[in-house]
């Protein structure tokens, strides 16, 4: 997987987060309710943050022009920035100083990845090129437990989710017209799932 579309995904992820801490948690929550969801966005965005920080910036880095230096600078200097402003946040002891400090750290935010996806990317994707932007994103990948695109569950199988009842993954399968190989063929004549 490139690193610049699993980075794409990870913002998508968080402007919905944010969008819901926005609209929802800081307009009518509780403190209590600003915290729990500003403490999860923080956790999302400092794992982000230090992919761009220990991946995608040094590599832009090592390209040793002045853009490529005045970017590294401007991203890290901004996550930074950021995390002081979750900080500020989280420290907040009445609501109203919440929602305050939420609406001037989530626009910051957005604007964040905007900038990222117009500047940031685009030259990572000019400068590096894709056979060094997979390297990457398999680091990437490694980081979240992803393995080959496949989830890696570093649970004991006993700890395991209990796969859904049979009859229910049946009617998935008949209603996407999806054959099941171990039931055999089926009346509706479709592709087995990978
Ligand atoms: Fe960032
Ligand atoms: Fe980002």
């Amino acid at each position: 997987m490139n690193i610049l579309n699993a980075l794409v995904v990870e913002h998508g992820m968080m402007r919905d987060a944010l969008d819901h801490l926005e609209r929802v948690v800081c307009a009518q929550g509780s403190i209590e309710g600003i915290m729990g969801s500003a403490t999860t966005l923080h956790h999302m965005l400092q794992l982000h943050a230090i992919t761009e920080n220990r991946l995608l910036l040094p590599a832009i880095r090592s390209v040793g022009d002045q853009g490529s230096d005045s970017v590294d600078l401007l991203f890290s200097h901004q996550h930074t920035r950021l995390d002081l402003g979750f900080s500020q946040l989280l420290a907040a002891e009445d609501v109203t100083t919440a929602r305050a400090v939420c609406v001037d750290l989530l626009e910051a935010l957005r604007t964040h990845f905007d900038e990222e996806e117009e500047l940031l990317f685009p030259l990572a994707w000019q400068r590096l090129g894709e056979g060094l932007l997979h390297d990457l994103g398999r680091k990437w990948a490694r980081s979240r437990h992803l393995i080959e695109g496949r989830v890696w569950d570093p649970r004991p199988s006993s700890q395991l989710p209990i796969e859904p009842p049979a009859e229910d993954r049946q009617l998935v399968r008949k209603q996407i017209g999806a054959s099941d190989k171990r039931a055999g063929p089926t009346d509706a004549g479709g592709e087995s799932l990978p």
